[in-house]
């Protein structure tokens, strides 16, 4: 065949491949190595008689060489529209999807802490809180509590080491005698055993009338068991006003109760002992899932352990010692506190067995409750 004849036809087609795809094939048919039609030419030159061969010769490269720049140019614009209409269309977005973000959630102490807070708010009570390391004078002396006091034996007290207490212990250590030690450290720092030194604090800060509930952690010196923790947490609430009663008190523990537990909860009082309230009351609420009867279904009531009745906190009447010490009249002003364990309300709300499951931190258990 005519070489001319066949890089006109190549070019033609070339010319009509309306993508890169088809160029390819047209490459092929042309250019291929094994059948390709120029190539086949070129490779029956061999048999051509050799005065013909250098004119032929010529004349196949110059068809290969208007065939393959051809086949460039038709590349290059065929890419160069390809681009521009990839590029002029919807942007891609070739971006990964993020990795999911795994949801927090409060902690059952947290969520009981907001929950107590939000129920003494809807009374009045304004949530406040306070130091975790506490003067000796806040969390015993002004709660009627001194040195020698039987009282403290209540509190497995953590005490904080002062440099003063060290410098002490070492002088002592070097054999003076002890009647030599100056009361240096009249005052001693400890880790809160409860959240009543707050009772003080903010009654030396404000005037009546006064309605506060201050959560907070506290700590004590003891072996932890399913019921006990060395750290914990308790919730105080204090009222002082004019004409405050052991009425309000209870009235204002009723609709805790309720507002917490629902129903229609009642409340005991027993006599108890506090040098800071007098009268002094222990509070319990009629157990809210045997409402009362100490039975269930199942038999004894687990979470009253039979007695139909939950303690939650000690209460009573502001004592006019501690008033008098905040420079309050305690015949002009009179109100009640009371302090429970948040735990305990935790517990009771999430259905949790054992106190420490809370302090442990361990997701498989809090994930659940
Ligand atoms: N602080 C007391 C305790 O931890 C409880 C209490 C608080 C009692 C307020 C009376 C009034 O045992």
């Amino acid at each position: 065949m005519d070489l001319t004849d066949l890089a006109d036809r190549a070019l033609g087609e070339i010319a009509a491949a309306s993508d890169v795809a088809a160029l390819d094939v047209v490459r092929a048919r042309y250019l291929g190595r094994k059948d390709g039609s120029l190539t086949q030419a070129l490779r029956g030159l061999k048999d051509v008689p050799a005065d013909e061969r250098a004119a032929l010769g010529a004349a196949a490269n110059e068809a290969k060489a208007r065939i393959e720049t051809a086949i460039d140019e038709r590349h290059a614009l065929l890419r160069g529209a390809a681009l521009a209409r990839d590029l002029g269309g919807p942007a891609q977005d070739l971006s990964l999807p993020p990795r999911l973000i795994r949801l927090g959630r409060l902690h059952p102490i947290s969520r009981t802490i907001r929950e107590i807070t939000k129920i003494f708010a809807t009374m009045g009570f304004e949530a406040v809180e306070g130091p975790e390391l506490e003067w000796d004078y806040y969390a015993f002396e002004a709660l009627n509590i001194p040195a020698d006091h039987p009282a403290r034996d209540k509190f497995n007290t953590l005490w904080i080491e002062s440099a003063a207490e060290t410098a002490l212990a070492r002088t002592a250590a070097g054999g003076s005698a002890a009647s030599e030690r100056t009361p240096a450290v009249t005052q001693r720092m400890l880790l809160r055993p409860h959240t009543s030194p707050m009772q003080i604090r903010v009654m030396e800060e404000r005037r009546p009338p006064v309605r506060v509930v201050v959560p907070g952690r506290c700590y004590r010196f003891e072996a932890t068991d399913a019921s006990h923790e060395t750290v914990f947490f308790q919730y105080e609430g204090l009222a002082i006003d004019e004409q405050l009663t052991m009425a309000d008190l209870k009235g204002v523990l009723y609709s805790f109760a309720r507002q917490l537990f629902g129903g229609e909860r009642k409340v005991r009082f027993r006599p108890d002992y506090f040098p800071f309230t007098e009268p002094s009351a222990e509070i319990a609420f009629d157990c809210f899932v045997c409402d009362g009867e100490g039975v269930t279904n199942d038999g004894r009531c687990r979470t009253c352990s039979g007695s139909g009745w939950i303690e939650a906190a000690g209460c009573g009447m502001v004592h006019p010692k501690a008033l008098e010490r905040v420079d309050y009249d305690p015949t002009r002003f009179q109100g009640f506190a009371f302090g429970g364990g948040v735990e305990r309300l935790a517990m009771l709300l999430t259905g949790t067995p054992d106190i420490r499951l809370f302090h442990e931190n361990d997701l498989r258990y809090l994930e659940t409750v």
